[in-house]
């Protein structure tokens, strides 16, 4: 463990592999919190329909209310984490997800339970930009892909707790205008501990060395790697923030530009390859299969499981054979998977277990591509002093196109039936897969500081 002397200097050169897991596991809570809250209201809203005689389009708003709250936190997060910092950012992340699961608890009408969804939503939003962009900051090139991807492995996680907390509290004896409360406000406990554990983790020192806390900044990443690696990184990220002024507008710059477009793009992609039709709507899709209500959600429990485990192996190979190659994997075995359920949905071949097994193959090759990957790429493709506000710009595209989807999935089973809303998310598995191809650069290995100066190369041969 390093510590500094008086003079600044560092008298211990080891780094601690144990601190650096540690601080990735707690920023990567707040992934927990958005996979929790983003999936619990599958289960609160039969409950919620009765208690407030809801119309379908007051439930619809009632569910998608915090997408709304999460565009607006991912918007301020860049902002706020780039002025105030990580750390102080994250612990108003924290604060807004206990107000809000409380808020929600307690809420004495439907206006103030949305008013709080949006509150927990905005919470959503931010941690859905900051834990990620967080741990890339703390950690060494050869594992950045892993760590961050374990804020994925945190939301996938909290999506089958969601659905776990939910089933446990639907078998309490509680009042059914009780359930709801308790569904909706279990977050609180892991929201308040959330909130303690941040105190234990240090400021992002690519953060404090903007700020011009060099030693601070220093002697963090000698307890992280050692003190030699401190010594290097600070001085290349010394270097790498003299290039930038950290103006909103160095985003639309040539080699940024061209960041900025791939970063929303995949975030877009994300979206636009139909996950959350499964993972919002999957018990709706099993039903039309003629799965029965109970076998339909016991399938959707297989969907929580196959998602977890198949994260599991995108953090085995991230670092390994990198993100490019996961992406164009990825992009491959979802086009497949969703021409066959259109194909399976168009012949109403629902004797065996193929849509299924289609569905299930569909969560795997995303769960090991698009949904670790994107979060890994938008959190380590910009520059230093522009990271917090153009990953903000990436991130809401992901929650806008999120918002679209889930809006439209319905209305578009309605009016064009299953095969053809199926085939349209493989035309998308399509797009995605030759825009990897032809735009997206691999990062595996890179230092952040390196990453940036790539773009350089390509404003250079740009202009
Ligand atoms: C996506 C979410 C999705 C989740 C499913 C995340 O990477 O951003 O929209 O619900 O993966 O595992």
């Amino acid at each position: 463990m390093a510590k500094s002397n008086q003079s600044g200097g560092l008298v211990n050169t080891q780094g601690s592999m144990s601190y650096l897991i540690l601080i990735s596991i707690v920023a990567a809570i707040g992934g927990l919190l958005f996979g929790f809250d983003t999936a619990v209201i599958s289960g609160a809203n039969a409950y919620l329909k009765t208690e407030f005689s809801l119309s379908s389009i007051m439930e619809g708003w009632m569910v998608s209310s915090v997408l709304v709250g999460c565009t607006i936190g991912a918007g301020i997060a860049g902002t706020l984490s780039d002025s105030f910092g990580r750390k102080k950012t994250m612990l108003l992340t924290a604060v807004l997800f206990t107000a809000g699961g409380l808020g929600q608890a307690l809420a004495p009408s439907l206006e103030f339970l949305i008013i709080f969804r949006i509150i927990c939503g905005m919470g959503i939003g931010m941690a859905s930009m900051l834990s990620p962009m967080y741990i890339a900051e703390v950690s060494p090139p050869h594992l950045r892909g892993r760590l961050v991807s374990l804020q994925q492995l945190a939301i996938v996680t909290g999506i089958l707790v969601a659905y776990m907390s939910n089933s446990i509290i639907a078998h309490t004896g509680l009042a059914d205008a009780n359930k709801w409360r308790w569904m909706l406000g279990a977050e609180v406990a892991p929201a308040a501990i959330y909130f303690i554990l941040l105190f234990f983790v240090p400021e992002s020192p690519r953060w404090l060395t903007k700020f011009g806390d060099m030693e601070k900044a220093r002697s963090i990443i000698a307890r992280i790697a050692g003190s030699e690696v401190a010594n290097k990184e600070i001085d290349e990220i010394q270097k790498s923030l003299k290039q930038e002024k950290g103006k909103f507008s160095e985003l639309f710059k040539p080699g940024i530009r061209l960041a900025l477009i791939i970063g929303v793009s995949l975030a877009v992609l994300q979206q636009f390859v139909g996950i959350n039709t499964v993972i919002y709507y999957a018990p709706i899709i099993f039903k039309k299969t003629g799965f029965g209500a109970a076998s339909a959600l016991g399938a959707t429990v297989w969907v929580g499981a196959i998602n977890f485990i198949f994260t599991l192996v995108a953090i085995w190979l991230i670092d390994k054979i990198g993100r490019k190659a996961l992406l164009l994997y990825g992009a491959v075995g979802m086009g497949i998977s969703l021409f066959m359920i259109g194909l399976l949905f168009d012949l109403k071949a629902f004797g065996g277990p193929w849509i299924l097994i289609f569905i299930l193959l569909y969560i795997a090759c995303f769960a090991a591509s698009f949904g670790p990957v994107v979060w890994v790429m938008i959190s380590e493709i910009y520059p230093n002093k522009v990271r917090g506000r153009a990953a903000s710009v990436a991130t809401m595209s992901n929650w806008v196109s999120n918002f679209v989807v889930t809006l439209l999935f319905p209305v578009m089973l309605d009016a064009l039936g299953e095969p053809i809303s199926f085939w349209i998310f493989f035309v998308w598995c399509i797009v995605s897969f030759i825009f990897v191809a032809r735009l997206v650069p691999e990062t595996k290995g890179k230092s952040l500081e390196e990453i940036e100066k790539s773009w350089d190369v390509v404003s250079f041969e740009e202009q």
